[in-house]
């Protein structure tokens, strides 16, 4: 129907009879000849048709905004002075002759350039519409490319794509499980897979070698701007491989997508342990572009009478910062209110400050509602060792680990960026060493990685002491952003068992669920590990967007809902009855 994309028309094509299809962007009548813009996926085309084609002109006269419409015209240059320079075709516009309307369009509930103007609610239920932004387009445009660079590159690597099941048992990555009803077996229910785990390792059991899946995840989780309940990893394994090997496939593979759309060439990868990335950053994926860090202080405070401070001082499983904010003294406090009030999202109680107005003026210079309670030579101590300077704001936070790494983790990003202190650019690094495990809320363990991650120690030391053992997990974060994690797997069934048993899994449990997993671990099981991507996040970010949702063509809400097609929906009672499935509202009505 076309001879070309409309956003392809340039200086070359003057003279030239095109075709082009396209939703009418705009149009204009300028007394006498009217205007089109028509759009395509590739761009838009300036259109003039004036009253000689008489026809034509009636027609152009009748379409609105975003018809669908076929025209037939010469390219020519376009006159002196109209010349659009903004434009990638602003030099040329075609002479129309014939037009044809291909397809009508109602008002659309929003115009292409008003988005902004209506909820993410609208554009969400009209995502069709949505999707005509050439912002939009263009998100997609990366992400298919992107996907496209990152299957080559592992084709290249000798990885084979492989499909794992979408209906299958629970693997836990540590989100709830979307479950599915069996008809065929009353009662019972798959899990959609949180991620291809457990199927990637028994393919390396198989021998295959080396896995790649562009695969997709299910998580019932708390939603935020970067998660969604179903989402895409570039999941990856291998075998006979270790940690370093693993680690440099895939930051290999990054850098080659980052140079191939981006033209970037990222920086060196520093690896940072667990431990040192939570006592500077308060996090375990700390954003390097920010140069502000947490310094412990505890040791100064264990006996200023200040309760706030030395409560916490005292206590091993608590922590007491100071954050240097330099040209920090600035801040109003109206706005240290605010930050206040937005820790408190964090679980903090307050948020303590001393300001640096004059460091040469000794405590005359400081301004801070919390000196009356503290020594002057703990002030001083405390001065030295975050180097503050004239100008500068200090930060505190006092109180179980926990609530200060994340409250202050917290702070520490939004004041960086509220005091444009970041540096421009990328600031990748890998994250080592974590610990196998973590206490939950009941004080029990849960694995920091998932249950099938090796540790770095032997079965016995494990289960003598397992919060102090680290496991053989690595993250890759990118300006703040957890891209990916992996680990070099369990291959053995006493490692594995081992496992478990920390985790409070007993062996009838392990069995019964990951019975399939210890049985493969028997029968010749080679080292192996692997690393999974959010793709995503690495498109959203290579996108510069604020969400994941504008890198997803049919994204759901932040309460897990698809407004397009008003899903999740409800069932009617014939096919409950098949699931063998009553609903508890229906059992009430019902008796
Ligand atoms: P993990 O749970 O760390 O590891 O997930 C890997 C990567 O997937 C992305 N991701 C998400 N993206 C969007 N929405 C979500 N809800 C979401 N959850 C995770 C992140 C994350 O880094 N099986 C292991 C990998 C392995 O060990 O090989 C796993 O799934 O970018
Ligand atoms: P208060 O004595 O409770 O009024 O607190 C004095 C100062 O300490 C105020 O600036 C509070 O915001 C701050 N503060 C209170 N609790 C904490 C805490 N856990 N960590 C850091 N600062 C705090």
């Amino acid at each position: 129907m076309r001879s070309h994309y409309c956003g392809e028309l340039n200086e070359s094509n003057i003279s030239a009879e095109v075709a082009l299809c396209g939703w009418v962007h705009r149009r204009r009548d300028h007394g006498g000849v009217i205007f089109l813009d028509l759009r395509d996926r590739d761009g838009i085309t300036q259109v003039v048709f004036d009253p000689d084609t008489e026809e034509s002109f009636a027609l152009a006269e009748q379409v609105r905004n975003e018809f669908v419409i076929r025209v037939e015209g010469l390219v020519r240059e376009r006159p002196e002075g109209t010349q659009n320079p903004e434009m990638a075709t602003g030099k040329i516009e075609v002479l129309g002759k014939t037009l044809e309307i291909l397809s009508a369009a109602e008002t659309p509930p929003f115009q292409l350039d008003e988005h902004m103007a209506v909820g993410e609610d609208v554009r969400l239920r009209h995502r069709f519409i949505d999707l005509r932004r050439p912002e939009m387009l263009q998100r997609l445009r990366m992400r298919s490319r992107v996907t496209s660079s990152i299957r080559r590159f592992l084709d290249e690597q000798g990885f084979l794509d492989i499909e794992t099941p979408i209906l299958t048992r629970a693997t836990p990555e540590g989100a709830r499980d979307y479950l599915v009803p069996s008809r065929t077996h009353p009662g019972k229910f798959f899990a959609l897979p949180q991620s291809p785990q457990l199927f990637k390792q028994l393919l390396m059991v198989s021998g295959m070698d080396r896995y790649y899946q562009i695969a997709k995840c299910f998580r019932d989780e708390d939603l935020r701007a970067d998660r969604q309940p179903e989402f895409t990893q570039v999941d990856i394994e291998t075998s006979f491989m270790d940690e370093e090997a693993v680690m440099a496939i895939a930051e290999a593979m990054i850098r080659t997508v980052f140079s191939e759309h981006l033209s970037v060439d990222l920086p060196e990868f520093p690896r940072m342990s667990y431990a040192d990335a939570v006592k500077k950053y308060g996090t375990d994926r700390p954003d390097l572009r920010n140069p502000l860090q947490l310094v412990d202080i505890a040791d100064l405070m264990q006996k200023v009478e200040f309760k706030v401070f030395n409560a916490p001082a005292n206590d091993p499983e608590s922590r007491v910062v100071v954050l240097r904010v330099p040209g920090g003294a600035e801040i109003s406090r109206k706005q240290i209110d605010d930050y206040t009030a937005y820790i408190a999202n964090y679980g903090a109680r307050g948020l303590a400050w001393i300001k640096v107005n004059d460091l040469e003026a000794g405590m005359q210079g400081l301004q801070s509602p919390i000196l009356k309670f503290m020594p002057d030579e703990v002030v001083q101590s405390v001065l030295e060792r975050s180097a503050a300077a004239t100008g500068d704001i200090l930060f505190f936070g006092a109180d179980k680990a926990t609530v200060v790494n994340e409250s202050i983790a917290a702070l520490r990003d939004r004041v960086g960026k509220d005091l444009q202190l970041l540096s421009e650019g990328w600031a990748p690094l890998w994250v080592v060493d974590f610990p196998m495990f973590e206490k939950d809320k009941e004080g029990n363990c849960t694995s920091v990685h998932h249950p099938f991650t090796a540790p770095s120690c032997s079965p016995e030391e494990l289960q003598a002491e397992p919060l102090a053992a680290l496991s053989r997990a690595y993250d890759m974060v990118l300006n703040g952003t957890e891209l990916g994690g992996g680990s070099i797997r369990i291959n053995n069934t006493t490692m594995q068992q081992a496992v478990f048993r920390v985790l409070g899994i007993d062996a009838q449990e392990a069995d019964e669920k990951f019975g399939f997993l210890l049985e493969a671990l028997k029968y010749g099981c080679p080292p192996h590990g692997g690393i999974a991507f959010g793709l995503d996040r690495l498109v959203m970010m290579m996108t510069n967007s604020h969400s994941i949702r504008d890198v997803i063509a049919f994204p759901k809400t932040q309460s897990a809902s698809c407004l397009l097609t008003d899903a999740p929906g409800e069932v009617g009672n014939r096919q409950l009855r098949e699931l063998n499935i009553r609903l508890r509202e229906q059992q009430k009505s019902e008796t």
